[in-house]
């Protein structure tokens, strides 16, 4: 596909949010090589959809990231490749220390190698552990409280390093709940094992689970149960080629929180994907889970100020809608 910007690598690209950072990238006019293993991709949105050059690959092979360093003229990394189930990270935490952090250390030094030195990263609101705030700004200190966290906070401390001492800039991007899908349905989210509120929600009232699961409905929020922050996939994606921009504009080292900076409960999430649906979905209430904060939204003066970020798609009907758009064209 021809472009009239640099080409950038994107790891993880087949996955759920890589795939749709992939297709803003390309209506922005940039190139695209997408380094994905698959393990967890879909190889269907990048060939059949979005028609990028796929390498299949890890960021823990060293020769692979040399040889596509020297095969390709690449300006900048968007970093989306990780393991991302925090439940499993506690069970088996040798697995994402390796994967998260020293894939991505390889993959640094293969950057320095090749001399290029503009990193976008997916980090995550986990790095903040249990919420001392309402509105999380980024000067909130960070303590996760999981394996998966911590990987995230790894890297995060290496790339504050790693600018001081080789110049190396990075914008650092601590995700809220990404949700939604382009409003197009031709690529949208599909994780397994899935661990998401909101494609949870909507298996429900495709009839593929019985019932959606409350956990804790005894919090001390206005309806009783957790509060999260829905960023729309498209929003997040806009927000990283705002971010590669700046990087490629000379911009300083930064992280930014991405969130709507408001939050929505577990039962208004229901409502509004009963709405959306006009399915009836069945509800079963059960017991806290242990180490679910009752509330977390991001404050996301930062990135707007910054940045200039505006979400498109800040109201969760819309993101609701769109995942819905999806699935039904999906599993429907
Ligand atoms: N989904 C969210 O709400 C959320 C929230 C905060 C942060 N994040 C971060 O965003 C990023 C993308 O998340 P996602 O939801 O799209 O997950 P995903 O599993 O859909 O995508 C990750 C992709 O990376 C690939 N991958 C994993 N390890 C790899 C490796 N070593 N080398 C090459 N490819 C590898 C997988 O095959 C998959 O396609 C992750 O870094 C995740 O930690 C996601």
């Amino acid at each position: 596909m021809s472009h009239s910007q640099p080409t950038i690598l994107v790891t993880g690209g087949a996955g759920y949010i890589g795939s749709h950072a992939v297709l803003a990238l390309q209506k922005a006019g940039y190139g695209v090589v997408v380094l994905d293993s698959l393990e967890y991709g879909h190889r269907s949105s990048i060939d059949d959809v979005l028609k990028a050059e796929l390498v299949v690959g890890r960021t823990t092979d060293r020769p692979l990231l040399d040889k596509l360093f020297a095969t390709h003229d690449i300006a900048a990394v968007m970093h989306f490749a990780a393991y991302i189930a925090v439940g499993e990270s506690v069970q088996d935490p040798a697995r994402y220390y390796h994967n998260n952090v020293v894939g991505t250390l390889t993959l640094l030094e293969a950057m320095l190698e090749a001399k290029i030195d503009r990193f976008v990263f997916s980090s995550t609101a986990a790095t903040y552990g249990v919420p001392q705030t309402d509105a999380i700004a980024e000067d909130h200190p960070q303590i996760p409280i999981n394996p998966y966290g911590e990987s995230k906070l790894m890297v995060e401390r290496m790339l504050r390093d790693f600018d001081a001492a080789y110049g190396l800039k990075s914008v650092i991007f601590r995700y809220f709940n990404a949700a939604g899908a382009d409003p197009s349905g031709a690529i949208g989210e599909d994780h397994t094992p899935e661990t998401h509120l909101i494609p949870l929600i909507l298996f429900a009232a495709l009839g593929k689970r019985e019932k959606i699961t409350i956990f804790g409905t005894d919090y001390n929020t206005p309806d009783g149960t957790c509060i999260r922050d829905y960023v729309h996939v498209n929003d997040l994606a806009s927000a990283h080629v705002l971010g590669l921009e700046y990087l490629l504009n000379g911009g300083p080292s930064d992280a930014f929180n991405l969130g709507n900076g408001s939050g929505f409960s577990v039962r208004e999430a229901i409502e509004t994907a009963r709405r959306v649906t006009g399915a009836k979905i069945e509800v079963m209430e059960c017991d806290r889970r242990p180490g679910d904060p009752p509330i977390l939204v991001s404050s996301s003066d930062k990135v707007r100020e910054v940045l200039g970020w505006q979400p498109t798609y800040p109201d969760l009907d819309a993101i609701v809608a769109h995942a819905w758009h999806w699935h039904q064209k999906r599993h429907g």
